[in-house]
């Protein structure tokens, strides 16, 4: 049984006070033990989100990292600073980052082979324009992100690693991908796992579907076979939205 997997991603969004306050929204609701809840808030809120979820089950995410331990990288964070912290997660290659700040697959695989060596279980974000979809190449991109951002990641990590399969086309649109088309993808991508590693692997690794999911599409998502949770932006920030989507 895979552990489903519901987490917030805060973007560039509440100062060190609004996420103090947020995340004290939030855990004062009854959580569902049988769902993983993570929240990825901006750096300057990560250490005091941390002190504020202790003896709570809600992890810690960031929402991107350098790949280097340290060095002449101004205004970058390394793996080792967020793992000083304490964060669980870090989302690696969301279409924000590829799109805005130049993310190549293959900075994204030095992002997810450097978070893997720091015990930073990376949440890969994968996903195909609206373009490509109406072009009918979402396999195909999806594919190439894919098996460029796993590039030399051996099986016994791989479990350690959750897949966000995030349509570029339904993120912060109100359009979500219908249930069908979602757990379509999520099963290509499971299946591409299932080829390049075992069957173990393709049966154990969570994929998540992101994209303007909200408290009245949690449920019909959650039911298809191969979506194991969510990746979340806006609804995250509503603390009562963020607990219905935990607690669907
Ligand atoms: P929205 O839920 O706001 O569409 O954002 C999705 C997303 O990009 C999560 O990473």
């Amino acid at each position: 049984m895979r552990l489903p997997i519901i987490a917030g991603n805060w973007k560039m969004n509440n100062s060190i006070s609004e996420s103090i306050e947020l995340i004290g929204a939030i855990k004062a609701h009854d959580l569902d033990e049988g769902v993983e809840a993570v929240v990825c808030v901006p750096y300057t809120s990560l250490n005091e989100v941390k002190r504020v979820l202790e003896g709570t089950t809600i992890g810690l995410g960031a929402q991107n990292m350098h790949w280097e331990e340290s060095g002449a990288y101004t205004g970058e964070i390394s793996p080792a600073m967020l793992k000083e912290i304490g964060v669980d997660y870090c989302i690696i290659g969301h279409s924000e980052r590829r799109q805005y700040f130049n993310e190549s697959d293959d900075i994204v695989n030095k992002k997810v082979k450097a978070a893997l060596n720091y015990g930073i279980k990376p949440i890969l974000c994968v996903g195909e324009t609206l373009e490509e979809r109406e072009a009918g190449k979402e396999q195909k991109v999806v594919r190439e992100q894919l098996l460029r951002a796993l590039k030399g990641i051996e099986g016994h990590e791989i479990e350690n690693i959750v897949i966000a399969y995030e349509p570029i086309w339904a993120i912060g649109t109100g359009r979500t991908a219908s249930s069908d088309d979602a757990n379509s993808m999520c099963g290509f991508i499971r299946g591409i796992i299932g080829d390049e590693y075992d069957e173990t692997i393709k049966g154990n690794i969570r994929i998540q579907y992101g994209g303007s999911v909200k408290p009245d599409t949690i449920e019909e998502l959650m039911a298809q076979r191969d979506i194991d949770g969510a990746l979340v932006g806006g609804a995250s920030l509503v603390a009562d939205d963020f607990v219905s989507l935990i607690n669907y």
